[in-house]
């Protein structure tokens, strides 16, 4: 029998104690950054089942959360990104990597339904690839350097929902490619496109990322925005989106994407000889917009969702 109040009784090890050798184990990790993130997360971990109190069931609930979100993905969903976007995780990350100046183009979430890959087409061309269904919108403007010096070449990569809040990879019955496509600025800097006017909508809430959302008693709407990625040889790629101004989820979007700067005016347009002019029948939206690039290196985006196979 062990005598507990023995004097060579070791003492209880405690989580401390465990924390040290753990991170002992890690400390010769070859890649320096790699070694910084584990370390970093094997100590915020820990600090984090102290602060709380972590339960072994609950440590247990969130490894089933985390294979439920496996199990949620597949070719064109991704709901790890989802989580991320929802804890605010996403906004905080780009939002430290992609520091611009005062009054230039400001990062937004990618989300999960960004498809690379969308035609290229001809300044002033149509995105609505089948019946226009929402409100047409036409956008146009430059994009400029921090200078204000017009940039020529400059890709704007643009997509959007349809006027049901479905993007056309999740939608079976819109055509391929509907409402993304890719403009690039002429010698003065123009893009010119048409569209549809952008909706609010609710982010996918059937799987556990809804869960997460019910359980905080959160909404799922997005503000009504437009997607873009502005990019040019020798200028920061900027992921990005546009904000309506007169939504009422601004305040409240579910994935923490609203910045100031990127909010913006439709303006209603419907005297006849200016839709004439633009070649409609009927009034449209109209949407001016600059978009102002910050010197330095452009990227590439390592995410692209695919179509989902109809049911
Ligand atoms: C989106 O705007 O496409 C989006 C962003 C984050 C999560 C879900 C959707
Ligand atoms: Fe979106």
């Amino acid at each position: 029998m062990v005598d507990v109040h023995s004097a060579h009784a070791p003492p209880a090890i405690t989580s401390e104690q465990i924390t040290e050798t753990v991170l002992a184990a890690v400390a010769d990790t070859p890649d320096p950054r790699i070694r910084q993130l584990v370390t970093a997360l094997i100590r915020h971990g820990h600090d984090l089942a102290r602060e709380v109190g972590l339960q072994p069931a609950e440590l247990l609930a969130a490894a089933q959360y985390m294979k439920r979100c496996g199990e949620y993905s597949d070719r064109s969903r991704h709901e790890f990104i989802l989580l991320a976007d929802v804890l605010g995780l996403t906004m905080v990350v780009d939002t430290l990597a992609t520091p611009v100046p005062s009054g230039a183009l400001e990062s937004s979430v990618l989300g999960p339904f960004y498809r690379a890959g969308a035609p290229v087409e001809p300044n002033g061309a149509d995105l609505c690839r089948g019946a226009l269904r929402g409100e047409a919108a036409h956008i146009c403007g430059r994009a400029l350097d921090v200078d204000g010096v017009p940039v020529a070449g400059a890709e704007l990569d643009v997509w959007g929902t349809d006027h049901n809040g479905l993007y056309e990879n999740m939608d079976p019955r819109q055509p391929e490619y509907n409402l993304r496509g890719r403009f690039v600025t002429d010698d003065d800097g123009h893009y010119e496109l048409w569209t549809v006017k952008p909706v609010s909508y609710p982010i996918p809430d059937d799987g556990p990322v809804g869960d997460l959302l019910r359980a905080t008693a959160r909404s799922n709407m997005r503000p009504a925005h437009l997607h873009v990625i502005a990019s040019a040889p020798d200028f920061r790629t900027i992921i990005t989106e546009l904000y309506t101004d007169d939504d009422p989820y601004l305040g409240t979007d579910a994935v923490f994407g609203v910045k100031p700067s990127l909010i913006v005016h439709y303006d209603w347009i419907s005297e006849p000889a200016r839709c004439a002019a633009a070649g409609r029948s009927a009034g449209f939206w109209e949407l001016q917009h600059d978009f102002v690039l910050t010197a330095g290196e452009s990227t590439t985006v390592a995410f692209s969702t695919e179509r989902r196979e109809s049911r």
